[in-house]
């Protein structure tokens, strides 16, 4: 897992090297970011060593490591492709922060960006987290869902007895542990994923396809599983293993992959359609290879059965989420696609880039939802794509739910 490590400026902030250590352990990514308190406290030099890589110390392009645009919007990229943030110590003036929304560096800006699980380490003299405004600010935080580790009675470095102590390292290691294992929010749903292209034969040895290696239909029947789903990945021919604890039924052309989806119709309560299904076929494939004999060689096709179109009339109160591959217009397009199909939400993607849509392992991807939102996803891969769109699917669920 990838967590981010945000460090603040308090005496507690060396026991942070200690922190990541311990999350680094279980073999978690960590990505630290100090604030410039926390500079004065530690060196970031010590977090580089640790972690192996670039401390993240300010919002701009000689402070996050780059020169370039791309770093200019790190704090979104780091906050996407992140699983969890932990702060550490949380200070007042960070608590404070969080709780109404100011944006004045990179750690205060990437939480406002950050969509994942939060985990706070408060530290600081008893006196400040007694105040009303803090604990004001701690109720904030708790509604908002995030968890508090702590902070402990004891000794503090200002010689005040009393609560303020930052939590040990491994307790709130252990914290962020329980919270990365619990995240099995899909607990209870039945998910069906399809991925890949189609084969749609014209002889028994000749067929029509596309570039689709069912990566990204993997990725959401893996991201899926994770969340606790059950799955069935409805797959056409790829190259790709089967992902753990996940059944796979295998079909090669649009019609096999049509009975196959609504064999599993009423089981499931999400759908999701990544596949490339091919739009056109030979409706009647000849029984023997067809032989070189005319000079040109025209072929007429007829479309295929449109799936997602046909699930979207069927499918009740289950969430149907389709995508669009466009070359042009993604907005629209998706748009358009979301309403035509009768989708709750629509992935769009670009297929005409290097590095993102058919056969890479990133994607880049615009949602648009049936409640009017369009979201972009930047650039990241496609495993942790799967997760935002089951995360903004789930907000989408509440939302369905809440107006009606
Ligand atoms: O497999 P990868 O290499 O990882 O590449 C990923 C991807 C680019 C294939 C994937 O991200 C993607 O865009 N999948 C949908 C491709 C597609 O068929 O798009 P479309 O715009 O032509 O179709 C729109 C939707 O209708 C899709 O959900 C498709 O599954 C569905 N459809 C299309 C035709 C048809 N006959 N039946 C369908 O259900």
């Amino acid at each position: 897992m990838k967590i981010v490590l945000g460090i603040g400026g308090g005496i507690a902030a060396y026991k942070a090297a200690e922190l990541a250590r311990a999350l680094l352990e279980p073999g978690h990514e960590v990505q630290v970011i100090m604030t410039q308190a926390a500079q004065e406290f530690v060196r970031p030099l010590t977090f580089a060593a640790l972690t192996g890589r670039k401390v993240i110390t300010g919002m701009f392009p000689a402070q996050t490591g780059g020169d370039t645009l791309a770093s200019a919007v790190e704090h979104i990229a780091v906050a996407t492709s992140s699983d969890l943030l932990v702060v550490a110590p949380a200070t007042a003036d960070l608590m404070a922060k969080f709780a109404h929304g100011l944006a004045d560096d990179f750690l205060s800006t990437l939480y406002l960006a950050f969509t994942g699980p939060v985990v706070l380490a408060p530290a600081m003299n008893t006196n400040m987290w007694r105040h009303a405004a803090t604990q004001r600010n701690l109720e904030t935080l708790q509604q908002r869902g995030h968890h508090i580790v702590g902070p402990e009675e004891g000794e503090l470095a200002c010689g005040m007895v009393g609560p303020g102590r930052m939590s040990e390292p491994e307790k709130i290691a252990a914290a962020v542990c329980a919270v990365l294992s619990a995240r099995r929010d899909l607990e209870g749903e039945t998910v069906l994923v399809t991925a890949g292209p189609t084969q749609e034969p014209l002889d028994p040895v000749r067929f029509i396809s596309n570039r689709s290696s069912g990566k990204m239909g993997y990725a959401l029947a893996e991201a899926a599983r994770a969340r606790g789903a059950e799955v069935v990945l409805v797959s056409g021919p790829v190259a790709l293993g089967p992902p753990a604890g996940v059944k796979v039924v295998r079909v090669r052309t649009a019609v096999e992959m049509r009975e196959a989806v609504l064999a599993h119709l009423e089981w499931a309560s999400i759908i999701v359609k990544a596949a490339a299904v091919a739009d056109y076929h030979l409706a009647r494939v000849p029984e023997h290879k067809m032989k070189k004999t005319a000079a040109r060689l025209s072929v007429e096709l007829d479309p295929t059965p449109d799936i997602l179109a046909e699930v979207g009339r069927r499918k009740g109160g289950r969430l149907l989420v389709g995508f669009a591959a466009e070359t042009q217009d993604l907005v629209a397009e998706a748009r358009r696609k979301l309403v035509s199909k009768g989708c709750d939400l629509l992935v769009g993607n670009r297929v005409d880039r290097e590095g993102v849509g058919f056969e890479s392992d990133d994607n880049e991807v615009t949602l648009v939802s049936c409640t009017g939102e369009v979201t972009p996803l930047p650039r990241a891969p496609k495993r942790e794509l799967a997760d935002r769109i089951y995360d903004e699917l789930l907000k989408l669920r509440l939302t369905i739910h809440a107006a009606r």
